[in-house]
C-alpha cells in the first residue's frame, strides 16, 4: 500500500486505538433536509471537534464545513436516487476522483446494493472507484446499503455483502450491527464500521449497539441520526467516543452522557 493511502487511512482509523468515530451527515443526498440536519453547518459545527471523521457530500462540504476545521472528510460519491423512489439501489457515481482530490477528501464512500436489481451496477461502481482510489492514494469505504428493506439486516446477508465489498477492494466496509455480528467480522478481512440507523428510543439502546459492535470486532462507528437527532448531540458523541476509544461499558457511557449533557453546546463550537 502506498504512503498516501496509508496516511489517509491513519487519519481516519486512529493509530492509538485502531478505531474510529465517524459522524455520518450524508443523508441529504437522497433523503433531502432530514430532521435536525436541515441546516448542516448548524448541526455539524458543535460536533466536529469530537468526531474523527465527518461524512458528507461535496455540496455540504463546500457550503457547510469550514475549510479551517481540522477534520478528515469522508466524501460520499455515490447517489442519483431519492426517497421518492421505491427502489433506492439505482445508484451511480456522483463525484469524480479528481473532484475528491481537489476537495482534499480523506476517503470516499459508495453504497453497494447486494441482492437487488442493481447489484451488478453498484458492484462495478465500487470496483471502478477502488481502481481510481488505488491510483490516487484515496481509501474507499463501501457501504452495504439495504435501502428500504431493513429486514435484510441479518448476519448471513451482511456477511455476504461485506465480504464481497472487501473482495472488490474496499479499504473499509460500513454495515449494520446485527445478531451474530462476530460472523460478519470474521468473514471480512478489512475494518468494519457500523451505522446507527433510525433514531432509537433511548440513549442506552444506542450505546448497546455501539458497545456490541466494538466488543464483537468492529473498528468503530459511522453514526448520524442517533447522535444529531438527540437533544444532546455533543453528549451523545462524547459517550460514543468513550465506548469506541476508551472501552467504556454501556453503564459508563450513560454516565458520560449524563455528565456531558448539562454543558452548554455553544461552549464547544469551533472558532
Ligand atoms: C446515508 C448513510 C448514513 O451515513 C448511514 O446510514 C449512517 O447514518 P445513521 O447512523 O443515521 O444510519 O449511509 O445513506
Amino acid at each position: 500500500m502506498d504512503y498516501g493511502l496509508k496516511n489517509r487511512l491513519s487519519r481516519m482509523v486512529k493509530p492509538a486505538t485502531g478505531r474510529s468515530v465517524m459522524l455520518a451527515c450524508d443523508h441529504g443526498y437522497f433523503m433531502g433536509p432530514t430532521t435536525r440536519l436541515e441546516n448542516p453547518r448548524k448541526t455539524i459545527a458543535p460536533l466536529v471537534q469530537y468526531a474523527d471523521v465527518v461524512s458528507v457530500t461535496r455540496g455540504v462540504l463546500r457550503t457547510s464545513i469550514d475549510p479551517a476545521w481540522d477534520v478528515p472528510i469522508l466524501l460520499r460519491v455515490s447517489g442519483g436516487t431519492s426517497m421518492l423512489q421505491e427502489d433506492l439501489s439505482d445508484e451511480g457515481l456522483i463525484t469524480s476522483m479528481k473532484e475528491a482530490l481537489r476537495l482534499n477528501a480523506t476517503a470516499v464512500s459508495i453504497s453497494i446494493f447486494v441482492g437487488t436489481k442493481h447489484e451488478k451496477q453498484t458492484l462495478l461502481n465500487l470496483s471502478r472507484l477502488v481502481d481510481e482510489g488505488e491510483e490516487n492514494g484515496m481509501p474507499v469505504v463501501a457501504i452495504t446499503a439495504v435501502g428500504k428493506e431493513l429486514e435484510k439486516r441479518d448476519a448471513r446477508y451482511l456477511a455476504l455483502a461485506c465480504r464481497i465489498a472487501a473482495e472488490l477492494g474496499a479499504h473499509i466496509v460500513k454495515t449494520y450491527y446485527c445478531e451474530g455480528f462476530s460472523k460478519v467480522v470474521a468473514g471480512c478481512p478489512v475494518p468494519l464500521v457500523v451505522a446507527g440507523g433510525p433514531k432509537m428510543t433511548t440513549e442506552a439502546d444506542v450505546f448497546e449497539l455501539a458497545h456490541g459492535a466494538i466488543s464483537e470486532g468492529a473498528a468503530g462507528v459511522d453514526m448520524g441520526r442517533n447522535i444529531w437527532q438527540n437533544d444532546h448531540p455533543v453528549a451523545m458523541l462524547k459517550a460514543i467516543r468513550a465506548i469506541v476509544h476508551d472501552g467504556a461499558s454501556v453503564k459508563e457511557a450513560v454516565r458520560v452522557f449524563d455528565g456531558a449533557k448539562s454543558k452548554r453546546v455553544s461552549d464547544s463550537i469551533p472558532a
